[in-house]
């Protein structure tokens, strides 16, 4: 992605049903874990069906800063060199850009015997700690400790270790995986995250000669190896990103073929979807969705997976604006990400929320074009739906959010017929 195409502001003229095929993008947050592993090696690793997104140019960058190359060797392939890495210390701007560059901690421990790092950015949805990774770190047999704003692990190499974790956190399992892959002995990670993203690192892992089992459950066994191997891996496909196509199709009374998609991780979407109304079919790896007939209220609640993803649950709720009926939203992973429901009725929804976990919607609401702001990546998404439903012209800023993980959102729903323009 051109560093010049990120951001700006688009303006959608509501109202077109979309028809038509559109391919999904290689998964935004398993890509940030694959590049994170190849710094455990100095031999290459490629990455194919890598998404052309923000985020991924800046862990390139958060790489590049320990020395790595990275390489784009096609538009969405990457080939990583990690050989020459000269620091264990990645700057606290680079850091600040997106969440995902905290795995590089738990890399460079195992590569390096040492890493730091200040608090990773992210998304503003609610408080975000880390003490699973650190005291996953620890259990490891490093040493952490806070040097001013930097966490720093030391050790004089990993120890297996049985490792309970406080919450199913999806960084902090993966960050454990990468610290574990080489330790000396045998790891068990208890109430593990079992996302597709964790289940795709375990797969890059061990294909570069790890030895990991009980991905996607919530007990992750690794038996540590002495040295891995430089590996090519695919990306899985965004099952977010596809999602957000499922519900687009459906929120502007259209059908589209959604291709390239794993439809194994949309479960808990396509089962809510059918139960709010929305015809979808399955079909090997296409999504066939046909909005058009009455939606109904449902209840969601946001949960770690194989629950409904948080990362859907504001395009899930902007949704359920058109549907017959009162909706109850539960964000139940993050402890404030319904701050885009502001924004929404500015668009005329009509949306309470009790606290900042529940969200209550009564529909139909029609929805009215207005300017509003994208405040993080996913619910950017979601007020591109809802600009995508709205009578008249929607202005969203800040859409450099939605570029971060979201690959030429514009272009791919014009392709389906929506009428997006970005300036
Ligand atoms: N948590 C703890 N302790 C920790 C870590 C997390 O209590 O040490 C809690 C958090 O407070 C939060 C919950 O666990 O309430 C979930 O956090 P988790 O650590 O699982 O989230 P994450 O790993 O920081 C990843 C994705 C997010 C996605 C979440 C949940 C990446 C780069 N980010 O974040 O993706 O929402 O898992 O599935 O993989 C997005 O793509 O838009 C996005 C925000």
């Amino acid at each position: 992605m051109a560093e010049e195409r990120l951001g700006g502001t688009i303006v959608i003229e509501g109202g077109h049903p979309l028809r038509g095929s559109v391919s999904v993008s290689g998964s935004k947050n398993a890509t940030m874990g694959a590049m994170a592993a190849a710094l455990l090696v100095a031999e290459d690793c490629t990455l194919e069906n890598v998404p052309d997104i923000g985020d991924v140019l800046h862990m390139a960058e958060v790489m590049r800063s320990l020395g790595a190359a990275v390489e784009r060797l096609t538009p969405h392939s990457l080939r990583i060199n990690a050989a020459n890495l000269h620091s264990w210390s990645p700057p606290t701007e680079l850091v600040g850009n997106l969440r995902g560059s905290f795995l590089v901690m738990g890399a460079l421990l195992a590569r390096l015997g040492q890493a730091a790092c200040s608090p990773p950015g992210g998304d503003v949805i609610g408080q975000r700690p880390i003490d699973v990774h650190l005291a996953g770190f620890a259990a490891l047999g490093a040493r952490v400790s806070r040097e001013g704003e930097k966490f720093v692990a030391q050790a004089d190499g990993l120890k297996g270790a049985s490792i309970f974790a406080d919450y199913p956190s999806v960084l902090g399992t993966q960050n454990l995986m990468l610290a574990a892959a080489t330790a000396r002995g045998h790891t068990t990670i208890v109430n593990a995250a079992a996302e597709p993203e964790v289940q795709s690192l375990a797969a890059m892992l061990n294909g570069m000669g790890a030895r990991i089992c009980g991905a996607g459950t919530h007990a992750v066994e690794i038996d540590g190896v002495e040295g891995l191997r430089g590996a090519s891996y695919r990306i899985v496909p965004d099952r977010l990103e596809a999602g957000t196509f499922a519900i687009a199709a459906a929120i502007t009374q259209g059908e589209a073929e959604i291709l390239a998609v794993c439809s194994e991780h949309l479960l808990s979407l396509l089962a809510k979807l059918r139960e709010a109304g929305v015809r979808v079919e399955v079909d090997g790896d296409r999504l066939h969705v046909c909005g058009g007939g009455e939606l109904r209220a449902v209840t969601i609640q946001a949960l770690p997976y194989p629950g409904l993803a948080t990362d859907l649950q504001a395009p899930m709720a902007v949704l359920l604006t058109q549907a017959h009926g009162v909706s109850y939203v539960h964000e139940r992973v993050f402890d404030n990400r319904l701050l885009y429901v502001s924004e929404l009725r500015k668009m005329g929804a009509e949306v309470v929320t009790t606290g900042t976990t529940t969200a209550i919607i009564s529909g139909p609401t029609p929805l009215m074009g207005a300017s509003v702001r994208a405040l993080d990546v996913r619910a950017g998404a979601a007020l591109i739906l809802a600009g995508l439903a709205a009578r008249g012209r929607t202005e969203i800023a800040d859409i450099y959010h939605v570029d971060r993980g979201y690959e030429r959102i514009d272009e791919k729903l014009c392709s389906l017929g929506a009428v997006i323009e970005r300036v």
